[in-house]
């Protein structure tokens, strides 16, 4: 506001006349006021003293716990950093799915085509094999061999032979085949399948729940529950590139959509295991490659689990296995998950990909391929309770215009879903892990946010709307609200367990959306780090401010320091560039909801993974947060800083930097054996 500071400055003026006239001060002897005055003139010497020979000029580094690390600013405490507390919400940013600056990278693709010449000659129905008769009536008479693929752990398969020729409705033995057919003229069919094979084990114990179910009364909602998404899509890369889809689920079906879905960690993990554990993976046992102690995932409380203790079938697919989410950094499963588990097929199907045409297998678009196997689980199971989950990478991970191939292929799913009544007994759960993280679209301040806000929908069927009016009350209230990935952890408890509508207990870092959500919780409260909150009102600060270029030099020796180990294969980087530049000032409100959150952790301390109070926001801390360019390499980075401005010092957390374009092939030379560290490492032999 401009004229506030005269205004201020007249009103000032009057006060002082009026304490002149009014004040008891004559009373007070006049050589205490000559003390008085020089006192001030001391104090405002001192100040300028400390200002202009700053207490500290170098900086001071160390490594106060795994992930943190401390420097001391030059300069010592800022200038400007009080700011009045005031009541503040989470207020996530409107943002334009149409933004221009978004636009220049949305270019139109259009659908997948895969040649029609090379139609299965096989399929599967209710767990057996049948040889196609159009194949028959086109080629003759056919006879094929078929072998199953069988899972050897996490990262290989078998093909165990079957001895003889395949007979014509003969059972799978395991979901996934290769087969191979010939002609009598000499015509070959080879190809790898995926469908659901007939598991006996798994039928008794659904058979067996189900029997138990009648005798006791279960405080379930009675729903299946069926969570699809795809990788690196932020609701509004959702709105650009999944139209359709999205129309056919708001529009027809009536799903409704969070917008104040917010992620709390980097990447797809940190995205995942809160959904399906209710967990960070801090608090998970280790199951990073290269760590002491390290162990698969198996024993890690997968919420799969509990819906497979009620009585429900499991299953969970991603594809590209080399991406996979709990084996890229981590060591994957020992035992296979859920009941049924796409990850073998991924494993044999990949070493086809050569022999088919780009993003097909055969005649049918692998992304269609992976639908399939949805729709077969819910033909199969069709009276059981369900619980399925697919995540698919391929079309969305290295941007989002790819998406477009296959927006009709997700409606018409959802549609044969729809009209063979599968969605009548299911909650529906469109969703992505996080927006996009690398590429120009990220390296933009709208960018960022669409990060942090991913796609997130929830559909029920409609005599559940009429059934539970209250829960439909509260998701719509929620819409508005900040939700996380812990929140639908607790909605699954809740779908299992149903305890009620009425207000959440935002206390609690992850609350059901079956419960009005409060318009006052903030990211704190729901244990979203300033990092990740979309919701900070931050405030722009100039590139040049002597505290984001100590931010930016306090995050390179950050990110040096954690390859300084590896110093012979791993260049030292220095800054380019900063690019952007941003504050927040914590306030006393904060504090209080820090102390909250605190006392939690410390439950979960884990020497391995630091401390917690690295990032509290208390009054006299701030957050700067800096993006810059490095070299060589070029890596852009986003990391924050916490800064002490009573000690002067900025701490990092080194779980909050973020690589934010890809590293490509730069970390080749440590990219086996130390995954986590491919982000910071620049390798010597490229130079
Ligand atoms: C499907 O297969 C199962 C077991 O193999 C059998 O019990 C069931 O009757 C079959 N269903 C149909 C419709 O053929
Ligand atoms: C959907 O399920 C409900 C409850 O089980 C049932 O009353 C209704 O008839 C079903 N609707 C359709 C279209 O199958
Ligand atoms: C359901 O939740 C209630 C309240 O939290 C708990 O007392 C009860 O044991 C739970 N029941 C089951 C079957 O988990
Ligand atoms: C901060 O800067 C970004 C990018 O330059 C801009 O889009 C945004 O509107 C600015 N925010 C404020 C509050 O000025
Ligand atoms: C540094 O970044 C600024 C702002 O993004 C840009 O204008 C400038 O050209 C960049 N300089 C270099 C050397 O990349």
């Amino acid at each position: 506001m401009p004229g506030q500071k005269t205004s201020m400055g007249k009103v000032d003026i009057t006060r002082a006349d009026i304490v002149l006239k009014t004040s008891p001060c004559h009373r007070i002897p006049r050589r205490w006021f000559a003390l008085l005055f020089g006192l001030f003139h001391l104090y405002v010497f001192l100040l300028l003293l400390l200002y202009l020979f700053p207490y500290s000029s170098t900086p001071l580094r160390h490594t106060i716990a795994k992930n943190y690390f401390e420097f001391q600013v030059r300069g010592g405490s800022s200038k400007m950093l009080w700011r009045t507390p005031k009541p503040r919400k989470c207020l996530h940013p409107i943002l334009n799915p149409y933004d221009p600056e978004m636009m220049e990278y949305q270019v139109k693709v259009g659908p997948i085509k895969c040649p029609s010449d090379r139609e299965d000659w096989v399929y599967v129905t209710n767990g057996s094999i049948h040889i196609s008769l159009r194949a028959q009536k086109r080629h003759g008479k056919i006879s094929c061999t078929y072998k199953p693929i069988v899972r050897d752990g996490d990262f290989a398969v078998r093909r165990d032979p079957v001895p003889g020729v395949m007979q014509d409705g003969q059972p799978l033995q395991a979901d996934f085949f290769s087969i191979s057919c010939k002609t009598e003229s000499g015509k070959n069919y080879e190809n790898v399948h995926s469908a659901v094979a007939r598991y006996k084990a798994v039928q008794e114990r659904l058979d067996k729940h189900a029997a138990d179910r009648k005798k006791t009364s279960s405080q379930g909602l009675g729903l299946s529950v069926f969570m699809y998404g795809f990788d690196s899509m932020s609701r509004m890369a959702w709105l650009r590139n999944l139209p359709q889809t999205r129309d056919y689920l708001v529009h027809t079906l009536g799903g409704v959509e969070l917008e104040g879905y917010n992620i709390v960690g980097d990447g797809t993990p940190a995205a995942l295991l809160p959904i399906l554990t209710g967990k960070m993976e801090e608090e998970l046992p280790e199951a990073r490659r290269g760590f002491p102690g390290v162990t698969t995932v198996d024993g890690h409380p997968w919420v799969w689990k509990d819906f497979s203790r009620h009585g429900y079938v499991t299953a969970w697919a991603e594809d590209m296995s080399k991406e996979g989410t709990f084996h890229y950094r981590m060591l994957g499963f020992k035992e296979p998950p859920t009941d049924h588990y796409m990850r073998p097929f991924y494993l044999a199907a990949e070493k086809e990909y050569s022999k088919n045409e780009k993003l097909c297998l055969g005649s049918t678009p692998r992304h269609v391929n992976f639908m399939r196997w949805f729709r077969n689980l819910f033909d199969t199971y069709r009276n059981y309770p369900k619980f399925f989950f697919g995540f698919h990478t391929e079309l969305s991970h290295d941007g989002n215009n790819e998406m477009q191939a296959q927006d009709e292929d997700v409606k018409s799913f959802l549609e044969g879903l729809e009209e063979s009544g599968h969605l009548n007994s299911t909650l529906l759960i469109l969703m992505s892990d996080h927006g996009a993280r690398f590429g120009h679209i990220r390296a933009t301040a709208q960018g960022k946010l669409e990060e942090r806000m991913p796609y997130f929908s929830f559909r029920f069927p409609p005599w559940f709307r009429r059934q539970h009016p209250d829960i439909m009350r509260s998701l719509e209230t929620n819409v508005h609200r900040l939700t996380t990935p812990f929140d639908v952890h607790e909605t699954f408890l809740e779908v299992l367990n149903y305890t009620g509508s009425g207000q959440a207990d935002i206390r609690h870092r992850g609350v059901s959306i079956f419960k009005e959500i409060s318009k006052d919780r903030t990211c704190v409260d729901a244990e979203v780090t300033p990092h990740w909150c979309a919701c900070l009102d931050w405030e722009n600060v100039s590139q040049s401010d002597r505290l984001v270029v100590e931010a930016a030099r306090a995050a390179l020796a950050t990110i040096n320091e954690l390859t300084q180990k590896q110093r012979g294969k791993c260049v030292e980087l220095t800054v380019l560039n900063i690019t952007r530049g941003s504050r927040y000032v914590c306030t006393e409100e904060d504090s209080r909801a820090q102390d909250k959150i605190l006392k939690y952790w410390n439950q979960y301390n884990k020497n391995d993974f630091g401390r917690f109070d690295g990032m509290s926001c208390r009054k006299g801390i701030s957050y700067f947060q800096v993006s810059f360019i490095t070299q060589p390499g070029g890596g852009h980075f986003e990391a924050i800083c916490y800064h002490d401005v009573t000690s002067g010092t900025l701490r990092i957390n080194s779980k909050e930097l973020s690589r934010i374009n890809k590293y490509g092939s730069q970390p080749a030379c440590i990219q086996d054996l130390l995954p986590h560290l491919r982000p910071f490492c620049y390798c010597k032999e490229q130079i």
